[in-house]
């Protein structure tokens, strides 16, 4: 005979009567109220609970139970009460204990986040002088502006793999992760460390091109409002609690915890230290080997009772060819816009060597931007594998349109050389000769292969 105390606002004590009996049949038959919508099938997640004290005198998930805890992302500690067999004391807490609890269980969609902890980079973005432009500007111009900055600042951020949690005011929360979840299993403490170094260098990279972002944002904002911004950005990375979070019918994804609280205060601290980019010492001392800094601060935040230090962030110390690719052609666009007609035109050639005629009718602008926008987004995700597979797709499709087989693409980067070399000889050097040699190579290969 075991005894499952349930704890409420009371304890009650119940009394088990035999060996792999399960929770839900204990409680059901003690007469102890416990929600189990689905019969206890494993379907609706409502019985389960909390394993306070006890957790080695239950039996192990079965594959169902599994199978949830999975898709969930649940802790050792939730059990389905009708799945779960008990073969000692044990005690537990429900989870839903009434109608409003079951509401917001039943309101989860099968992809939420149910509370999770996991590393992540913590990103704060502020925009700088907002206050005084909304005080000179119409409504209108206000929001317009506003969704146009968090269009740009974002754009880094999702390039690089990671994920805007929510827009505040005029800030931007935003989290990155490690990219492939699977990799951490059966991960030794090295390789994990490898991968969470990996995460804060793309947090990084994606911080830096926000200044870029900010730089052709405030070109076009000089020239139609008079008037340009700054950005400050704090980030700290550590364990944070993932989930869904809100009304049972507005709910969305966020990231709580102190590391959260830290990287907010490391933004704000910018305002003071007359900085724009600083790190915890969290993140620089694991990759204090790649960033170059200008400034190192000793504060104590608000709400700690210990120092810490920050740093203030000016660029990579070492050659990064992603940045470095991406740099060159923002400078490209600017200086020598007329490079992607040309690249266009010496692409089409190669259709027109097989005898394939060409629609001269159809080389409209709209053509062109096309190209050169379907080029700007691998530039852009060179970061992030994902998101750079979906650019290559549609490369692919565009060499497709344009009668470019498969026979000719080794023939493209050759030519892609020539043309960015021949439309600037100002802006070539070696440095961006073999970066672009690399992304190609990374190119090619996937394109060969569809
Ligand atoms: S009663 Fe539905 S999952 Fe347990």
């Amino acid at each position: 005979m075991y005894q499952i105390t349930f704890y409420d606002k009371e304890q009650t004590h119940l009394k088990a009567n035999k060996k792999g009996i399960t929770i839900l049949e204990t409680a059901l038959s003690n007469h102890y109220p416990l929600y189990h919508l689905c019969g206890g099938n494993a379907k609706c997640t409502t019985c389960r609970v909390f394993v306070s004290d006890g957790l080695s005198a239950l039996g192990d998930r079965n594959e169902r139970e599994q199978l949830l805890a999975d898709r969930k992302g649940w802790p050792k500690e939730i059990r389905l009460a009708c799945q779960t067999e008990v073969f000692g004391d044990i005690s537990v807490r429900r989870i839903i204990r009434d109608n409003k609890d079951l509401k917001t269980v039943t309101s989860e969609s099968k992809s939420s986040k149910t509370g999770e902890e996991c590393f992540a980079v913590i990103l704060f973005l502020d925009i700088k002088g907002f206050t005084a432009f909304t005080e000179a500007n119409l409504p209108y111009d206000v929001v317009f502006v506003l969704n146009r900055f968090f269009h740009e600042m974002s754009e880094p951020i999702l390039n690089n793999g990671g994920e805007i949690d929510k827009f505040i005011g005029d800030g931007i929360l935003a989290y990155f992760q490690i990219p492939n979840r699977d990799m951490l299993k059966g991960s030794t403490k090295e390789e994990l460390e490898g991968l969470k170094r990996e995460t804060m260098m793309t947090a990084v990279r994606a911080c830096l091109r926000m200044f870029d972002q900010l730089k052709k944002f405030n070109i076009e904002m000089k020239d139609r409002f008079n008037f340009t911004f700054d950005i400050r950005l704090g980030l700290h990375a550590g364990n944070v609690i993932y989930g869904d979070i809100g009304h049972a019918e507005f709910k969305s994804q966020t990231v709580l915890g102190d590391v959260v609280n830290v990287a907010s205060r490391l933004e704000a601290l910018n305002k003071k230290t007359n900085t724009r980019f600083l790190i915890s010492d969290a993140i620089y001392n694991q990759i204090r080997s790649f960033v170059s800094i200008d400034k190192k601060v000793i504060t104590k935040l608000r709400g700690k009772s210990e120092t810490m230090s920050a740093y203030s962030v000016i660029g990579f110390k070492v050659h990064d060819s992603i940045l470095s690719i991406q740099k060159y052609f923002d400078q490209m666009n600017l200086d020598s816009p007329h490079w992607i007609q040309n690249l266009e035109k010496e692409w089409k050639t190669l259709s027109q060597e097989r005898g394939i005629p060409i629609d001269n009718e159809k080389e409209t602008t709209e053509e062109e931007v096309s190209l050169l926008s379907l080029l700007e987004k691998i530039f852009d995700t060179l970061g992030n594998p994902k998101s750079l597979q979906q650019g290559i797709d549609r490369l692919a499709i565009w060499l497709s349109n344009h009668s470019i087989q498969r026979d000719k693409i080794s023939q493209l980067p050759p030519l892609f050389l020539t043309v960015c070399k021949d439309s600037n000889e100002t802006l070539w050097n070696e440095n961006i000769q073999t970066d672009l040699k690399e992304m190609w190579a990374e190119i090619t290969i996937p394109l060969l292969e569809r």
